[in-house]
């Protein structure tokens, strides 16, 4: 998990700093018991559910599962590698790290920065060559982008012949195997490469550093496909990034609000008219990694889609998204024959902003669209309605919002509001409840689990209380699958390891972070466990005794004198 970064180097970070004051610097964090309680960062929630604990130096979500230490919290919650997330941590601990170590370890940390370079080289190439072509730079102007907005988004030119890029990059000795990686380049079958972007402008793509990580080209000649982006990478992964990004994170902040439109010129017209809090997806459907990157900006967001089918369809599955994610969204739809760039240059900056202020809430969105079409007059026609809303109007997240809608609904199809509400009582509950907390699942009568767990925890928090339990041969009869062979795997983890680390299967480190979430303090350790023992004890000499009274009287009923009398004697021996 640590890469070549020397172990001792780590856990001496480790020691040196405190889980709360990493995770306090990404949100606010309330001492609640042993642990510290706040909204998690990874998903959306309205009461904390995302917990730390100072003693273990853990986090763990109860809501998303999500969880882990220091460093993977600052991978998680800031973007970042491995490696540049424990220079982070040296730097807040005071602990420097030797740049040798940084030779050898940082090989993968290179290797990006790597493909960094050769994107942001090709990123120069292309905006120079835009300087350089009347026709790249005429079609822009036609677009009505000003050279201010070229520059700031270093928009550029693809070139018109079939290798100027490959010819650029040979001649700067950069490294063609990343640049095809980046898919920049193509190889050809005769040898050498072609250009994947030519005669096309070009838009780099930034992350939300300011880094190039991938680019989108727009044909200027009709040539299909009308835009084309770069290969997914290991810097791009066109579902999880948004165009804009790096410009608008400011303004999405201070106005506490993010729209969010499909394309690069959307996005660009919007930024030049100064609207500058919008964000574009890359031709992918809003994604929960697209929601991530905003929710850390603001909770408020408004999607702007185009009028047209795909655009409704669009906002329809958005609509589905933010439900799972218990996002409130609105929704700006562009008249007939508009988007985004043209509405905004037709009608100007204030008018756009008026429209944004009227947004309506993405759900009444939903309702009227479920009405097109429709006959509500009839029952047929009503009853088509139902079937389609109540199953997302039970999906938000408070009974008031629920009621609202269902009262909208109501009185669009005439159907008593009561009536509609007991039939969506009536419907609901089938639909599994996301996320469903692992530990229980399978899981036998309540005292049985409690007591299992608490023998878990108890080794886990008293180690030198591990031994006694192993001794004790409990585990073997636990009646909770997941945990007994959790249970297994922490016997055989070696003294004094990093628990979070040593669990890599997700599963069993979720376990373990739970556990010691739930853990609770105790002044007499050994005594409770010895009673958990004695519990468990007590409960499977229950059970074996209960099992062989059936077995008797099964014997007796046969006849079967020789097994009754070796049942007896087996009986008489449980105590
Ligand atoms: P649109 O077809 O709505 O184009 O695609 P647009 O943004 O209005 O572009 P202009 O105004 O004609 O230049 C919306 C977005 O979908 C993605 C692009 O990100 C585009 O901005 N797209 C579209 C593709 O990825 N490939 C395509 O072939 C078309
Ligand atoms: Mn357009």
């Amino acid at each position: 998990m640590s890469g070549n970064i020397p172990e001792e180097l780590i856990s001496q970070i480790k020691e040196r700093i405190n889980i709360i004051d990493v995770v306090s610097d990404f949100l606010p964090l309330k001492k609640v018991g042993v642990n510290y309680k706040g909204l998690c960062p990874f998903h959306s929630e309205k009461t904390p559910s995302f917990t730390v604990n100072e003693e273990k130096q853990i986090f763990h979500c109860f809501g998303c599962g999500a969880g882990g230490n220091a460093i993977t919290f600052l991978m998680k919650a800031g973007g970042m590698t491995f490696p540049d997330a424990v220079t982070e941590l040296a730097k807040k601990a005071g602990v420097s790290i030797p740049k040798d170590d940084w030779n050898i370890s940082s090989a993968k940390n290179d290797k990006r920065s790597g493909l960094f370079e050769v994107n942001e080289a090709a990123a120069s190439f292309y905006h120079r060559a835009l300087k350089d072509s009347d026709k790249g730079r005429g079609y822009l102007e036609k677009r009505g982008l000003t050279e201010d907005i070229v520059n700031d988004y270093k928009l550029g030119y693809g070139g018109d012949g079939w290798d100027s890029l490959y010819v650029f990059l040979s001649k700067k000795k950069a490294s063609l195997t990343m640049a095809e990686e980046l898919g920049l380049i193509i190889p050809k079958k005769s040898g050498g490469y072609y250009d994947r972007f030519r005669g096309r402008i070009i838009f780099p793509i930034f992350d939300i550093h300011g880094q190039v990580i991938g680019f989108g080209g727009r044909s200027i000649d009709g040539s299909e496909p009308k835009y084309l982006n770069s290969s997914e990478s290991a810097l791009f992964k066109k579902s999880d990034s948004l165009y804009g990004l790096t410009v608008a994170k400011k303004w999405i902040k201070e106005a506490d609000e993010a729209l969010i439109v499909e394309g690069y010129m959307d996005l660009l017209s919007l930024h030049q008219a100064g609207i500058k809090n919008s964000v574009a997806t890359l031709g992918t459907a809003l994604t929960a990694g697209h929601l991530r990157l905003i929710k850390r900006l603001t909770e408020n967001i408004v999607t702007v889609f185009d009028a047209d089918k795909a655009g409704v369809k669009a906002t329809l599955r958005a609509l589905d998204l933010f439900l799972t994610e218990g996002v409130r969204a609105r929704v700006l739809s562009m008249p007939e024959g508009h988007d985004p760039d043209t509405f905004v240059r037709e009608t100007g900056a204030d008018r756009f902003r008026k429209e944004i202020k009227s947004a309506r809430p993405l759900m009444e969105f939903f309702i009227n669209e479920a009405l097109k079409g429709k006959n509500a007059e009839e029952i047929q026609g009503k009853l088509k309605v139902v079937d389609e809303v109540l199953p997302y109007i039970e999906r938000l997240p408070s009974k008031i919002e629920q009621g609202h809608y269902l009262k909208i609904v109501s009185e669009r199809i005439g159907v008593n509001e009561e009536l509609l509400f007991k039939e969506m009582r009536k419907r609901g509950g089938s639909a599994p409840k996301k996320f469903d907390v692992k530990l229980q699942k399978g899981v036998n009568p309540a005292v049985t689990l409690t007591a299992e767990k608490k023998v878990i925890q108890m080794a886990i928090r008293y180690p030198e209380l591990m031994e006694k339990v192993i001794d004790s041969g409990v585990l073997s009869d636990f009646q909770d699958e997941r945990l007994r062979l959790f249970g297994e795997g922490l016997f055989a983890a070696p003294a004094g390891v990093d628990l979070v680390e040593y669990f890599e299967d997700e599963e069993d480190r979720g376990v373990y972070l739970k556990l010691v979430m739930e853990m609770l303090e105790t002044d007499e350790p050994e005594k409770e466990l010895d009673d958990c023992i004695k519990s468990l004890r007590l409960h499977k000499l229950r059970k074996d005794k209960e099992r062989l009274r059936k077995e008797m009287e099964e014997a007796a009923k046969k006849g079967d004198e020789d097994l009754l009398m070796e049942l007896r004697g087996r009986h008489r021996q449980l105590k």
